[in-house]
């Protein structure tokens, strides 16, 4: 079985090729990703030189070089997970966002079209249905609940989805498309809440949030994500979306507060600086689809999930010091300063 995964230099893409390479030593699974700021080749550094795992420099828009590998490489199963992935730099650029998320899966499923697939798989966010409100605690988004985007980045998803669910009614492409909540764990780009607040409080930097700090998401350890896809791409249904989500809603503020506590950091590092442009207020997902049809179910509480995470992010310190001192401190001062 050859897997293709895009991505994978990325925080979940390569999660996800640790777990199929640690769970299927027989599998060959091939690596696709530009290495664009969020791509960092030293997180796959651990498994480069595996017999059966090929990385490979590309971008998921480049027709000719992804129908190149397709002809090489012939394989079953195609994981998309490239994307621009970050609500801020959406709203301070969309363009991108557009390029990567829709075009680039075009051309991802026309090659599968080309060559043939046994599955090609979407990899997804909760942020397509928009948001709920905070005093509806009733309310979670079910595979049913309309798309309804908030930002440029979850604009482009939904468009995807509708682009992957067309290939699948018009051409039969047997394709899947699951749709998480928002995930933590190791290799997390230091530009997202949870390893940026660690960075910064570990740094005595400020912690800056949003607004009041009140919107609530629903947080799920990286490798039960890992897990839930390995299931729907090996036993899911074709043309089927599964919801993916820890029944673990958290306010900003406090997922911030619990940082400053477990790293011994007074809360005065907390800023409150201006909220971000059509702030999304809660995300809640009702995993009951891929629980009842596929046996998921998240295995890390996030007591424990948050515990590893810190852990992860002191021992692994050169990791993210390397990139907060790149290109991205440019990022860092257009983004915060003067906000
Ligand atoms: P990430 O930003 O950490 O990684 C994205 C990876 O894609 C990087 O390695 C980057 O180099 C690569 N990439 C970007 N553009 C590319 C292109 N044109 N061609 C090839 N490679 C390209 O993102 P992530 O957080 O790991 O998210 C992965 C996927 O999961 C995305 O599709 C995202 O929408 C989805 N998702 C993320 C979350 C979350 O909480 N992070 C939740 C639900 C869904
Ligand atoms: P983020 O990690 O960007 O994920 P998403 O927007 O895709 O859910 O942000 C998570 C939440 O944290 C979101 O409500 C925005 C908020 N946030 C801050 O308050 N401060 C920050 O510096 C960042 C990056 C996010």
């Amino acid at each position: 079985m050859t897997v293709i995964v895009t991505g994978g230099a990325g925080f979940i893409g390569s999660n996800f090729i640790f777990h199929m390479l640690g769970k299927y030593p027989d599998y060959r699974i091939v690596c696709l990703d530009k290495l664009t700021y969020a791509g960092n080749l030293s997180t796959l550094a651990p498994v480069m030189d595996e017999p059966n795992f090929r990385f490979v420099r590309g971008d998921i828009c480049d027709r000719e070089a992804v129908f190149k590998l397709f002809e090489e490489e012939k394989p079953d199963i195609v994981v998309n997970f490239a994307a621009e992935s970050h609500v801020d730099r959406s709203i301070e650029d969309p363009g991108v966002f557009l390029q990567t998320n829709i075009m680039g899966t075009q051309v991802m499923m026309d090659a599968c079209r080309k060559y043939g697939i046994r599955r090609y798989h979407q990899v997804s966010t909760d942020e397509v249905y928009g948001d709920l409100p905070l005093d509806r605690p009733d309310l979670l988004f079910t595979e049913t609940t309309p798309l309804h985007t908030s930002s440029p980045y979850s604009s482009s998803k939904a468009a995807a989805d509708l682009l992957v669910l067309a290939y699948h009614r018009t051409y039969g492409l047997p394709v899947s498309i699951s749709r998480c909540s928002n995930n933590y764990g190791p290799y997390h780009f230091p530009e997202k809440l949870i390893p940026l607040m660690i960075a910064n409080a570990l740094n005595d930097k400020p912690l800056p949030v949003y607004g009041q700090g009140l919107n609530v998401r629903d947080w799920l350890y990286v490798e039960d994500h890992c897990k839930a896809i390995d299931l729907v791409i090996h036993k899911g249904r074709e043309g089927e979306v599964y919801n993916i989500g820890g029944h673990n809603e958290m306010a900003n503020i406090d997922i911030v507060k619990l940082i400053c506590k477990a790293l011994g950091k007074p809360e005065s590092l907390i800023a409150y600086v201006a909220d971000r442009k059509g702030h999304d207020m809660r995300y809640a997902i009702d995993p009951t689809k891929i629980h009842t049809e596929l046996g998921w179910l998240p295995e890390t509480k996030f007591a424990d999930g948050i515990q590893k995470t810190i852990a992860w992010y002191l021992e692994n310190r050169t990791w993210w010091e390397t990139i907060i001192s790149g290109e991205y401190q440019n990022y860092y001062e257009r983004m915060y300063k003067d906000r």
